[in-house]
C-alpha cells in the first residue's frame, strides 16, 4: 500500500477506481499483503509448525477464510455462526477448534457432528453438557481445557481476558481437580490445554509468564496433553511509535518450556494476519469550521468501524491525494452519527481538505466489518480484494431495503 505518483494504491490499484464503482464507505483488503502475514507467521514459528488457526471473530469474510483454508490454515471460532461460516469457506473441520464460555447445547452437539478437531471448554458446567451429547451420540469427545493463568497481558483492559477477575478459563485449582475427574472418562478425551491471555500484545513478558504458569500447570496434573493452544493476541504497529513484537523470542521461550516433538502447539492469531491488510475508505462530507477546531465529517462512522469509539483505539487516517502537511487548527475527524464518540482521530497537522475527498483509515482488516452494525440504521459497508492489478467485492454493500 502506497502513493504512486501522488495517488494512494493498493498493490496496482488507484484506490480512486475502487471509490467510483463500488463507493465509500468500503474496507479493501490486499491479497498479496494476506498471504506475507501468513507466511511471516509461519517462518517465525517453522521450528514447531504449529496448526494455524485463523480467529474468525477478527474477519468473518468467507472469501478472506477461503484464503486462509487454502493456505493450510484451520479457523478458531466461537459460535455456530463462526463454525457453519469456516466450514462454507472450506477450511478442513479437522483444523477448526471451538472457544467461548457461553456455547449452547445447540451449538457443541453442532461442533460433534461436524468433527471438528476440539472444543475448548471454559467451565465445569460446560464439560457436563458434552458428556450428555457424547452419551446421545454414543462418541468419545476431544476437548481442551482452557485455563485462566492469570496473568497480566499488559493491554488494553477491555480485550484482556488471562487475568483471575475476568470471566475466561479455568483456575489453576479447578483445572487439577477436573483433569484428576475426567482421567479415565468414557465419553471426554481431554487431549489439550489452552490458553489465550488478550489482544494487541506487544511485549513478550506477559507471555513468557503465561507459558511458565501453563508448564508449571501440566506438571502438577501428571497428564499427557496433546495439544497446546496457546491461543492468538499478538499485536501489530498501530502506530510507528509502537513496539514490534518478537515473534522469533517467543518462538525460543516456546521451545525451551515444551517439548515440541511430542506435543503439537496450536495458534489462534486473527489480529497478526489480517490487520495491516485491510483499509476502510471513506469521502469527507462536510467540512465545518468551529473557533478552536474544525471537524471534517466523513461518511465512515463507528457503526463502520468501531474501535476507536469502543476502546479509544488510534487508526491512521491519510489522504488518498498525498500533500504537504499544514500545522493547521485542530482537526477532528468524525462520523455523522449521533453521539460524540462518534469519532476517529485528532489531528493538528493534515493537509488542506476538500470535500468529496477520499480519505483512508488504515490497519482496520481486523475487528473492523466484524464488529460493525446498522446502528443509526446505517447500511454496513462493502468489502473489496484486490489483487495484482484487478479488484473485486467480496462482499456487497448492504441495501437500505434489507435493513428497513
Ligand atoms: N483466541 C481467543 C480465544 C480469543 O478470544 C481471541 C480474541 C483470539 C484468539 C484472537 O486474538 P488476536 O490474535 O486477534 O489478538 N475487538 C478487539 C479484540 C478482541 C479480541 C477478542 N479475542 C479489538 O478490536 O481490539
Amino acid at each position: 500500500m502506497k502513493y504512486k505518483r501522488g495517488f494512494f494504491n493498493i498493490e496496482n490499484v488507484d484506490i480512486k477506481n475502487i471509490s467510483k464503482k463500488v463507493g465509500t464507505p468500503s474496507y479493501i483488503y490486499s491479497y498479496k499483503m494476506i498471504k506475507n502475514n501468513i507466511s511471516n507467521f509461519k517462518k517465525n514459528f517453522k521450528l514447531i509448525s504449529p496448526l494455524i488457526c485463523f480467529s474468525v471473530k477478527s474477519n468473518a469474510n468467507t472469501k478472506i477464510l477461503n484464503i486462509m483454508g487454502k493456505s493450510g490454515l484451520g479457523a478458531d471460532v466461537v459460535s455456530g455462526g463462526e463454525l457453519i461460516k469456516a466450514l462454507k469457506a472450506g477450511i478442513n473441520p479437522k483444523k477448526i477448534v471451538f472457544s467461548g464460555i457461553g456455547k449452547t447445547p445447540h451449538e457443541l452437539e453442532m461442533a460433534v457432528k461436524k468433527k471438528i478437531l476440539l472444543i475448548n471448554v471454559e467451565s465445569d458446567n460446560e464439560i457436563v453438557e458434552i458428556e450428555k451429547i457424547a452419551k446421545n451420540l454414543k462418541v468419545k469427545i476431544k476437548i481442551g481445557i482452557r485455563l485462566n493463568p492469570d496473568t497480566d497481558a499488559k493491554t488494553l483492559s477491555k480485550i484482556s481476558t488471562g487475568k483471575k477477575e475476568n470471566k475466561f478459563g479455568i483456575n489453576k485449582k479447578l483445572f487439577l481437580k477436573i483433569i484428576k475427574k475426567y482421567k479415565n472418562s468414557k465419553f471426554v478425551n481431554i487431549c489439550c490445554v489452552s490458553v489465550h491471555i488478550g489482544s494487541q500484545i506487544l511485549s513478550n513478558a506477559p507471555y513468557e509468564k503465561m507459558l511458565k504458569v501453563t508448564k508449571r500447570l501440566i506438571r502438577q496434573s501428571n497428564h499427557k496433553f496433546e495439544y497446546i493452544d496457546l491461543g492468538g493476541g499478538m499485536g501489530i504497529q498501530y502506530d510507528i511509535k509502537d513496539k514490534k513484537f518478537n515473534y522469533r523470542k517467543y518462538c525460543n521461550s516456546i521451545i525451551k518450556i515444551f517439548d515440541c516433538n511430542k506435543t503439537k502447539i496450536i495458534f489462534e492469531p486473527g489480529r497478526s494476519i489480517i490487520g495491516n491488510a485491510g483499509v476502510l475508505i471513506s469521502k469527507v462530507i462536510y467540512l465545518k469550521e468551529t473557533k478552536n477546531k474544525n471537524f471534517v465529517v466523513m461518511d465512515a462512522a463507528m457503526n463502520d468501524f468501531m474501535r476507536p469509539a469502543l476502546y479509544g483505539a488510534k487508526h491512521q487516517i491519510i489522504p488518498y491525494i498525498k500533500g504537504t502537511k499544514h500545522l493547521v487548527k485542530k482537526h477532528e475527524f468524525v462520523g455523522p452519527i449521533c453521539e460524540t464518540s462518534d469519532k476517529f482521530l485528532i489531528s493538528s497537522k493534515f493537509k488542506e481538505l476538500k470535500q468529496k475527498e477520499i480519505l483512508i483509515i488504515l490497519d482496520t482488516g481486523a475487528y473492523g466489518m466484524t464488529l460493525a452494525s446498522n446502528y443509526n440504521l446505517r447500511p454496513l459497508p462493502a468489502e473489496v480484494l484486490v489483487n495484482g492489478n484487478k479488484f473485486k467485492i467480496i462482499k456487497n454493500r448492504q441495501r437500505l431495503s434489507d435493513i428497513i
